[in-house]
């Protein structure tokens, strides 16, 4: 378990310099959304059918889904899940690390910082 989660966190670091060095912002990255279903869709994602088939009615705004939301800034979201907020636990670095994290802000975020 451990050294999965080393060996994920070392590939998230890869993605995150590969980026960097070509100038491609995390923004424009969908591997943000990759590690944010990862890593926080156990609490954020409805992974059901029928959720998904109902949400696309017209009169089902899809409440509660981050994703969903124009609201949220980077800066916010790293803040919300280091030191965590009501019935959310804070998310350490050895189980989300800072380049993921950024990568998951950016997603959220929609690259407001
Ligand atoms: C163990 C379940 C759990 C996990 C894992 C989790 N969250 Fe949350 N999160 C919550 C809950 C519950 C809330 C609502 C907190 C409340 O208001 O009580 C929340 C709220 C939030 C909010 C909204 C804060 C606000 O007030 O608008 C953000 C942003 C957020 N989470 C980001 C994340 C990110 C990013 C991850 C993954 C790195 C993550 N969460 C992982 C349970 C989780």
């Amino acid at each position: 378990m451990r050294t999965r989660k080393c060996k994920r966190s070392a590939v998230a670091m890869l993605l995150a310099a590969s980026l960097a060095a070509e100038g491609v912002s995390a923004a424009e990255s969908p591997d943000g959304k990759a590690i944010y279903i990862s890593r926080c869709g156990m609490c954020h994602q409805t992974i059901g059918m029928a959720v998904g088939i109902l949400s696309r009615r017209p009169d089902d705004a899809s409440k509660g889904l981050l994703e969903d939301r124009k609201d949220l800034a980077a800066a916010f979201v790293r803040t919300v899940v280091r030191t965590g907020i009501a019935n959310m636990p804070r998310i350490s670095r050895g189980e989300v690390s800072d380049p993921e994290l950024a990568l998951i802000a950016n997603y959220l975020s929609r690259g407001k910082p």
